[in-house]
């Protein structure tokens, strides 16, 4: 419970002083925007009750105030009522740091020991489950769910409780053996290089899920997954041109088939403006698009930063290597970790889906794990 300890007018913004913290700065402006009386704000749905343009530019007449609230008259009469709990939210610093992200970097299989496994059971009637899977997936990328049936239903329950089945032109939940639906080299069985999954689309696809149903007569198909994060912190230390030409240069993807055709350009490395630290990698070097370009700089960089990069993604001592076995379902956030598969042989079938990144971050703030 914030504790008001003096409140003063200033100018024309209020500041006020809570106990055991910083003195906070309101511009009248923004105190008549966000006056919480019933013609101002719809409590029932925390949605705003005016236009922008219908806001008053009024002035503040006078200001009263006790240890719990912040009681405004304003120069048309009209009256705002300010909780300390309310107003204490907005100290710029508190505010900031409670919606940075903190993931962990991780290189090599250490990572196996830090993420969350877990019973199906558990993760999905109890909050304690569903809020470390969840922070495994904040922290590291990655998190398994075990005892799983191997189906397809089994699956796809998995997949709604991560926060719903996003539908691409891949389907919603699907399903396949090495047969060769899809224009893509993931229907095959040689091996593939770490890579992101689509880096053609606006908005790439947000928790990759993979369960393998079957693997027989057969061997090899391990699962590779390495940090983007990490490979992007080691290559801003050791190469930062290539690192700062990776953060700000459009590389073009996409992808063809049949009556599709997607197509988005946008930096490999995104930077999040609030921590200036990676927030998205999109590292695929075989949806690349042929390209144009400006100057011979700009041409001899794609490729050197482009290959320094994958340098990390591909060193062996930065990957986890393991086999995924039927009932052991992977959850990994593909705006981050690469993920890569060895060749194999015999039969295997997978099942999985993706879930936006909208959709499973909403299940992280409702479990109370990010703001
Ligand atoms: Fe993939
Ligand atoms: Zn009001």
């Amino acid at each position: 419970m914030a504790a008001i300890r003096e409140a003063k007018i200033i100018d024309r913004a209020i500041e006020i002083q809570l106990e055991k913290a910083n003195s906070i700065r309101f511009e009248d402006c923004w105190l008549r925007d966000h006056c919480r009386c019933t013609s101002c704000y719809h409590a029932d749905t925390f949605q705003r009750a005016k236009h922008i343009l219908d806001i008053p530019d009024s002035k503040i007449v006078s200001l009263k105030y006790n240890e719990n609230q912040v009681i405004i008259t304003w120069d048309d009469g009209h009256t705002s009522i300010f909780e300390a709990d309310f107003l204490a939210q907005f100290d710029y610093k508190k505010w900031n740091d409670g919606r940075k992200l903190k993931p962990v970097l991780w290189h090599g299989d250490e990572v196996a020991t830090k993420i969350t496994r877990i019973h199906v059971d558990k993760f999905l009637n109890t909050k304690d489950g569903a809020r470390s899977v969840f922070q495994s997936l904040l922290d590291y990328g990655v998190a398994l769910i075990e005892e799983v049936n191997a189906t397809l239903e089994d699956t796809e329950v998995v997949c709604k409780a991560l926060g719903g089945v996003q539908h691409t032109i891949f389907g919603g939940m699907w399903q396949f053996t090495t047969r060769a639906d899809h224009a893509d080299t993931a229907y095959t069985n040689i091996p593939l290089a770490l890579h992101n999954d689509s880096t053609y689309f606006t908005e790439s696809t947000g928790l990759q899920i993979l369960h393998c149903l079957e693997h027989s007569n057969g061997e090899g198909g391990d699962t590779i997954l390495v940090d983007g994060f990490y490979g992007a912190t080691r290559l801003r230390h050791e190469f930062p041109e290539d690192y700062a030409f990776l953060t700000k240069f459009n590389i073009e993807a996409e992808y063809i088939e049949e009556g599709h055709h997607h197509k988005f350009s946008s930096p490999v490395i995104k930077i999040d403006a609030k921590t200036n630290d990676p927030a998205q990698i999109r590292y695929n070097v075989y949806d690349r698009s042929p390209m144009a370009f400006t100057s011979s700089e700009d041409c001899r960089a794609y490729y050197r930063s482009l290959r320094n990069l994958g340098r990390y993604y591909e060193d062996t001592k930065n990957q986890w290597q393991f086999k995924l076995w039927p009932g052991t379902v992977m959850v990994m956030d593909n705006f981050r970790v690469l993920h890569g598969r060895t060749g194999f042989t015999g039969t295997r079938v997978l099942a999985g889906s993706y879930v936006s990144r909208s959709d499973w971050l909403d299940r992280a703030r409702v479990l109370g794990l990010i703001q």
